[in-house]
This record gives C-alpha cells, structure tokens and sequence, in this order.
C-alpha cells in the first residue's frame, strides 16, 4: 500500500506546474486532496484530469489575501475533517533589479511567498497539536540558498521560510509534526511567465533555464520520496546540474561561491 493512501493532503497552488503535478502523482497513490490557487476553473481542469475527482475537493485561495486565510483553512479541514500533510507550494516569482523595483513588489512577493506560509501553518498547528500528528511541506527554490542577480525579492522570501521553517521544526517535533524544505532547481513550468517584473506586471516571457529545466512529473515524484522518508530539506531536480552545484559550493566554498554569482550568473 502507498503511503499516501487515505492521507489527507492540502496543496497550494495545484492549478499549474509542481503543484498540478502533485495533485496527479498523490491521486493516483491513493491520497485525498483539497487543491488550491485563485483560479477555479483551472483548479476544475486538474481535478478532472487527475482520474480521481472523487478524492479531490476544490478550494480557492488568494494567498495575498492574508484576511482570508483563516476562513480557507477552517474550509480545508471541513473538507475531509482532518488534513494530514499541507503542502506550502503556490508562489510567484520575480525578476527585476533592487534599484528599480518598486516596495509595493517586493511586499506582494514576501506576502505571497512568505508570510502566506506562516499564517496558514499558524492555523493549522492547533490540529496537528491536537492529532499529535502533521507534515508541513514546503516548496523553498535554490533562490533560498543563494543569491543572484535579478531575485531579490524572491530570494529573500525563499531565504525567510527557510529560517522560520528550521525553528518551527525544533519546537513541534515533540507532537511528531515534521517540516520538510524541498529546494527546487529550475523546473519546466510557468514559473517565468508570472514572475513579477520591476513594477508588477507580469513578466510573460519563458526564461531559458526553466524551459530546460526539470520535468515537474519527475519532481513531484522526488518531492513525494522526500516526504515519505521525513527528509529534513531536499534539493530536487536535474541531478547533475549547475543549480545543485551551486548550493554545494555556498555551502562549502561560501566566498568563492559569492564570487561566481557575482561574475556568471545571467541577469
Ligand atoms: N519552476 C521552477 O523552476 C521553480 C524552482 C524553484 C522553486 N519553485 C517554486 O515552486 C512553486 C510552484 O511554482 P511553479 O514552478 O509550479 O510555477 P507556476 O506554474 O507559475 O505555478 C504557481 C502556482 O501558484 C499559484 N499562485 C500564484 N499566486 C497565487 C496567489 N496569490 N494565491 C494563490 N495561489 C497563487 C498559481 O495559481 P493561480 O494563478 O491559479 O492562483 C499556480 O498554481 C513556487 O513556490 C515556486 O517558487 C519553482
């Protein structure tokens, strides 16, 4: 039996690429969903296309909303009447330099990507605490391990869940709540095409790298792997590739690693 069968799993932003991906892979292994993103017909499209519509119940959730969040996660336990595994995923991202960009983004891209996160896991704590059981997932990018040209943004909200999700871990292991950080290199998905630009509007344009870039089918699978051993953080993506490189070198090599940011890394 999978392990995710009958597991109740919550995924933010499942209407497009690594989220979608999820809400396929876990429907097939037996997992009941409640899928979320501001897009409800999309979120439709995915329930449909997953072959189990059944196991699968719609939410819709604008994470920059942070007045809503209370009421979706009082919906998204009413759903199943419990979730067991929530999965942090829906984000944009951003591609501008600091000097042009206005503060009205960089607040948009924390808040999306950031502070979301925290105020939907403060919600859910109490029933985990109370269950002695829970799995917060959340989808972290390289950009939250090093820092290039063009993401600051990004970065500095991808860097923010890494800090905040490190401590949760060391206060609720004691209820068995685990935390997993996945890192994602650069996957095939729309991710380039929202990023916000300088001024908001969307960028509209895919990037080289991403359309490169990993399979989501083939990530949502590593990501799930990660999961089901309790993994701590995890990068997934090309095995061997110049994104995986470069947390290994900011680990071991932080002033060279700086360096080659600086020097090569496209804009
Ligand atoms: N692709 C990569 O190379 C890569 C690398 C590292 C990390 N990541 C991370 O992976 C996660 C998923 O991204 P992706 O690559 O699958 O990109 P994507 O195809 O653009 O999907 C983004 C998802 O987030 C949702 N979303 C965006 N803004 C939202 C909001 N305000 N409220 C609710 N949902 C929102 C979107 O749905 P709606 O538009 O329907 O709301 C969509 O389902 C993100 O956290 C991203 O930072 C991606």
């Amino acid at each position: 039996m999978s392990f995710f069968q009958n597991k109740i799993v919550w995924i933010t932003g499942a209407s497009s690429g690594i989220g979608e991906a999820l809400t396929y892979e876990l429907a097939q292994r037996g997992a009941k969903l409640i899928i979320s993103s501001r897009r409800e017909e999309e979120l439709k499209r995915v329930q449909q296309q997953s072959g189990k519509p059944a196991q699968i119940r719609t939410l819709v959730l604008d994470l920059e909303k942070a007045d809503s969040l209370e009421a979706a996660t009082s919906n998204a336990l009413a759903a199943f009447g419990q979730v067991d595994i929530m999965i942090h995923n829906g984000g944009i991202s951003q591609r501008s330099k600091v000097m042009d960009t206005l503060p009205a983004v960089q607040r948009k891209v924390m808040e999306v990507d950031y502070f979301s996160y925290i105020e939907l896991t403060r919600l859910l704590l109490p029933h985990f605490q109370e269950r002695k059981t829970g799995h917060f997932v959340v989808i972290s990018s390289v950009m939250g391990k090093i820092g290039t040209p063009m993401r600051s943004a990004y970065a500095a909200a991808k860097h923010a869940l890494h800090g905040f999700f490190d401590c949760l871990r060391a206060e609720v292991w004691k209820f068995n709540c685990k935390v997993t950080i996945i890192t994602p290199g650069y996957i095939r998905t729309n991710v380039s095409r929202n990023a916000v630009t300088a001024t908001g509007a969307k960028l509209n344009e895919e990037g080289k790298n991403i359309g490169n870039g990993y399979s989501a089918e083939l990530t949502a699978k590593q990501i799930l792997k990660a999961i089901e051993k309790g993994k701590f953080e995890k990068y997934v993506g090309k095995p061997f590739s110049q994104e995986r490189l470069a947390i290994l070198l900011m680990r071991f090599f932080p002033t060279q690693a700086i360096k080659i940011f600086m020097k090569a890394m496209p804009e």
